[in-house]
């Protein structure tokens, strides 16, 4: 007798096989032409192999709005489920631009608020694909109360469970908020874009004539407005870069990020840092060099590499634990604090705490960037945040401080005094309200005034100055700092404080939440 198939079986064959092939051959290869992967590609790069469980394939839209009844395209052009990312589950949604532009209507939106009531339950990260044309107009209404029922998930899911965005093609209008409530912007150079009006719009309101690339490309937000976090050369690049940054972060907010185990010895010592920082005040380093040398393995990986980059921030691992590491960065503006530089850092301390990653601060900082510009811009509400986002922290926090802790900035990148768990000082540190040279300027202008030689009276009374007041031996006698260290032993001594602090608790007053200067 021969096999006949269950016709139910038959026809549960049928549509799945009809939801693969999303928008058509065609679509497929207008995608694949503009260099672009399709939905469920992406998925396949992203997730382990063969470890993606796909639901809701069998959604339509169910409206009756106009031209929409011959639009029933199985998963309403976004695939969504979970699988594993090195074991690990994750949840994700990938916009398929071959069906209806991978535009958001009230299907469409009602598959990604399931997901992301899975993702917050069940304690594991989101990563969101956007490649879509935004609000489907012929959905009207019920697309803009979809995108607003997206982004209170998004907010209430913050802090919980890391939320990434992957930008792999247009991101427009009110649909740039999902991404921006998220963690982590990740964009293609090329082939992807964000912005609230594109270039039509812009071109009737203020006349400037710009392309879809000048205005909200990769590298735009990457570099000048600060939106993005990594800016990927492919789309392979950019979903094995998410794969990456997974690797350095907890699943949820109750966990701990990952150990991994690392052939780099922890008590492994580094002589080149002994001479790294030059003796001439005023002459710049690689801060990125410091970090290298110090970190399991060598291995940093930048958040912002390309924005404010007087700041670094970035994840890597210290004795197989994980740890965010901000640090000024001499090489660029002297390490000086800015508007743009504090709130990245900020944003990236607050990241850190939400999710059990202590923080390691390399401080060499000659103040904040003075100017018309920067105050009026609200230096001061900036400088802020920093402030406010290391003295809310809680994790560990782990001071290094390479040379220049000058004036509010020192108060600002976590001292001991505002709970900062430890401090250590290279031998070239200097500690004050300003620097030597300025300082004696201002309390010694009438004595330099007189003087027979002002300059050599002035080189004496700086290297006075610098004995007296800005030595790191002077702060540690009145025990601001913890300990004098000699650079080369950095390694070994951050990797003992973050065992001392391994079950370090601390907590902040009861309260609805706090009132950050935004
Ligand atoms: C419905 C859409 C669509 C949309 C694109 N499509 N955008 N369908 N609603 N928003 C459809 C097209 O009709 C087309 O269908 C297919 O998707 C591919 O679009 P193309 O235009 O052929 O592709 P391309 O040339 O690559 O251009 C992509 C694009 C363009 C730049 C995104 O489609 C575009 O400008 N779309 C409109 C964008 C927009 O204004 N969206 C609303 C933004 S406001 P066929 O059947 O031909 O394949 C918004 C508010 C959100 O999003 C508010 C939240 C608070």
């Amino acid at each position: 007798m021969q096999n006949s198939i269950d016709p139910r079986i038959q026809k549960l064959r049928e549509l799945r096989a009809q939801s693969l092939v999303a928008g058509g051959e065609e679509r497929i290869q207008a995608q694949h032409a503009k260099g672009k992967l399709t939905a469920r590609e992406r998925i396949e790069l992203l997730l382990d192999a063969g470890s993606f469980r796909e639901i809701d394939a069998f959604v339509t839209n169910q409206t009756s709005g106009i031209r929409m009844s011959d639009q029933r395209w199985l998963t309403d052009g976004v695939v969504t489920g979970w699988g594993t990312i090195d074991g690990r589950l994750v949840y994700v949604y990938s916009q398929d631009f071959t069906i209806m532009g991978g535009s958001l209507g009230a299907a469409h939106a009602a598959k990604i608020v399931k997901l992301q009531d899975m993702a917050l339950k069940n304690g594991a990260p989101l990563i969101g694909i956007n490649d879509s044309g935004g609000a489907r107009i012929q959905e009207g209404l019920a697309s803009l109360v979809g995108y607003s029922e997206i982004f209170l998930r998004n907010t209430l899911a913050s802090g919980v469970i890391p939320q990434i965005s992957a930008i792999m093609g247009p991101c427009a209008g009110g649909a740039v908020y999902s991404p921006a409530l998220t963690d982590f912007i990740f964009m293609v150079k090329n082939t992807s874009y964000m912005f609230l009006t594109g270039p039509d719009v812009v071109k009737a309101v203020t006349h400037e004539d710009v392309t879809f690339e000048q205005l909200g490309g990769a590298l735009v937000h990457n570099t000048t407005s600060g939106v993005a976090h990594f800016a990927a050369e492919s789309e392979g690049d950019c979903l094995y870069l998410i794969r990456m940054l997974l690797s350095y972060l907890p699943s949820n907010n109750m966990e701990e990020p990952p150990f991994v185990k690392t052939k780099d010895d922890p008590l492994r010592t580094d002589s080149a840092l002994d001479s790294i920082v030059p003796d001439n005040p005023n002459k710049p380093y690689d801060m990125r060099e410091v970090i290298t040398r110090i970190v399991d393995d060598g291995r940093f990986l930048e958040v912002q590499e390309h924005y404010a980059t007087n700041i670094i921030i970035g994840f890597a691992r210290l004795g197989g634990h994980a740890v965010g590491i901000v640090a000024n960065q001499p090489a660029v503006l002297a390490g000086v604090l800015d508007i743009n530089a504090s709130e990245k850092a900020a944003r990236f301390v607050r990241f850190c705490d939400c999710f059990n990653i202590p923080i390691i601060t390399f401080e060499d900082v000659p103040g904040f960037l003075p100017g018309v510009a920067q105050e009026h811009g609200g230096i001061i509400r900036s400088g802020a945040k920093l402030l406010y986002a290391y003295c809310e922290a809680t994790v560990p926090k782990i001071c290094v401080i390479t040379r220049k802790a000058y004036g509010g900035a020192y108060c600002v990148l976590s001292p001991r005094a505002t709970r900062g768990d430890l401090v250590l000082a290279w031998p070239s540190a200097e500690l004050a309200v300003m620097g030597a040279d300025g300082a004696v300027s201002i309390i010694y202008r009438r004595e330099l005034a007189n003087a027979e030689d002002p300059a050599a009276k002035k080189a004496e009374l700086v290297r006075q100055y610098q004995e007296e007041v800005t030595s790191p031996f002077v702060a540690a006698q009145r025990g601001f700092i913890d300990d004098i260290i000699e650079p080369h032993e950095t390694r070994p001594r951050l990797i003992n404080a973050l065992q001392m602090l391994r079950n370090k608790r601390d907590t902040n007053p009861p309260k609805k939440h706090g009132n950050i200067p935004l």
